[in-house]
């Protein structure tokens, strides 16, 4: 039997397997440590050597010299905007950023202590429920808009959950205000500073896509059966929340209060090296990052620079800073070939903009809402099969039903 090899632009080229099942004949790939579930342009990782592509463009650079809707904006048709390309965007984007009433009354429908990921789940099935009868996923432009929506209404309704966990009532997005600015009023209720902005558009670039994670390959196999986008984001944000992906975020703030100060860290990091022991660092290891993750790089950096223009200090920053050392010496880590990732040090820079634990991968689950509607986007443009994995059967033979 031969099996054709795909030629990869970059990275690892693949064998298609596909022919496979007709010699009765399955892989078996557990995680699908080994396997492409699709072709993509968006993004590439080089996990080897710590590279990260948007579209071509390294993240350092998209990070230093791009802003978040420019990214979006790459992400979804593969090249940056022009001026005019930009504003038409940027304009497209502005004029979906309002929702309606009942997604307050979505919201209002849970405990003001549930936690903020629910009620934005809630709120993105609701938007399935307005946005269905009129959305032709076949079509291009509609595709386009739909897209706009949901980079659009975002931020508004991840500052509705916040702000209805803290007892405040709901702000609407303002017309003078650019993305991410609209954004912190919406959440904080006032004009934020310049230095406020960037952190948070910075952070919004690091976290815009990532190739085929766990919440992007969530919306590409929901969306292969033709469903509902805005129901296929709302899957994406389930697989986003816990704490092995997205999540990790929070759990790395809790681990690091756990640790509470820096003379505790070579016993977690025991712990952390102790296969008998379920306790793993958060914050570290990667599927594909066998050495830095780039925007653990640059997040790192951006921590001081937000600590420092904000005029604050913060303890975990020094624990972080010190684990992170204790662990890049420790045998066990250097072999595991385990460093960073982008959740490590994303939680420092969101309590230094007054974010409280349980918004940080709400955060996260903003920023990659251009990631996930690019990938949808990706998809549709292109032939698909809805995806459909086998298995390697293991349980009882065939048998027949007690008689009697
Ligand atoms: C994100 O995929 C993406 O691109 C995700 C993401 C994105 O932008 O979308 O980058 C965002 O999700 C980052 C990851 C956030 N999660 C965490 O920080 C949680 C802690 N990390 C781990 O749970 C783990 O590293 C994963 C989930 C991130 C990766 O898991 P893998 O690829 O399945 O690796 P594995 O569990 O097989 O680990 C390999 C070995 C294991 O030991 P052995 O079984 O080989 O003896 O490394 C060990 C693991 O026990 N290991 C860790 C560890 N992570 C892996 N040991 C201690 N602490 C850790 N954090």
């Amino acid at each position: 039997m031969d099996l054709e090899v795909h030629q990869a632009e970059m990275g690892y080229d693949t064998v298609d397997i596909s022919p496979l099942a007709a010699h009765e004949l399955f892989t078996y790939d557990p995680g699908f440590v080994s396997t492409a579930a699709c072709s993509s342009g968006i993004t590439f990782i080089d996990g080897e050597k710590g590279i990260l592509l948007h579209q071509g463009y390294p993240i350092e650079q998209l990070a230093e010299h791009c802003n978040y809707v420019r990214t979006a904006y790459l992400l979804l048709h593969g090249e940056l905007p022009n001026d005019a390309q930009y504003q038409a965007y940027a304009g497209d984007l502005a004029e979906r950023a309002l929702v309606r009433e009942n997604l307050s009354k979505v919201i209002e429908s849970f405990e003001q202590s549930a936690h903020p990921i629910a009620k934005l789940g809630a709120t993105l099935y609701a938007l399935a429920g307005i946005y269905h009868h009129e959305i032709d996923i076949r079509d291009q432009k509609n595709r386009y808009y739909v897209a706009c929506q949901v980079v659009a209404k975002m931020p508004t309704l991840v500052a509705m959950c916040y702000r209805h966990g803290q007892g405040l009532e709901f702000l609407q997005p303002r017309e003078d205000l650019d993305y991410a600015s609209n954004f912190l009023y919406m959440l904080f209720g006032e004009v934020p500073e310049p230095v406020i902005v960037e952190a948070m558009d910075k952070l919004l670039i690091l976290h815009a896509d990532h190739e085929q994670n766990a919440s992007t390959s969530t919306v590409r196999l929901s969306s292969s059966s033709d469903t509902n986008p805005f129901a296929a984001i709302a899957a994406g944000v389930a697989a986003l929340w816990g704490p092995a992906h997205g999540g990790a975020n929070e759990a790395v703030i809790k681990m690091l209060e756990k640790i509470g100060d820096v003379k505790n860290i070579p016993r977690y990091i025991e712990r952390a090296a102790d296969k008998s022991d379920s306790f793993r660092l958060m914050g570290f290891g990667h599927r594909v990052y066998k050495s830095f993750d780039p925007r653990a790089n640059v997040i790192r950096q951006h921590c001081q620079d937000v600590l420092a223009t904000t005029n604050r200090t913060d303890p975990l920053l020094d624990i972080a800073q010190a684990l992170e050392q204790a662990a890049l010496e420790n045998e066990y880590f250097v072999q595991k070939k385990l460093y960073p990732n982008v959740d490590f040090y994303s939680g420092i820079i969101m309590r230094a903009l007054n974010l409280p634990e349980n918004m940080f991968t709400l955060i996260f689950a903003l920023g990659r809402s251009s990631g996930w509607v690019a990938h949808w986007n990706e998809m549709l443009s292109n032939p698909y099969k809805i995806g459909r994995p086998r298995q390697l059967y293991s349980g009882p033979k065939q048998r027949d039903f007690p008689a009697g």
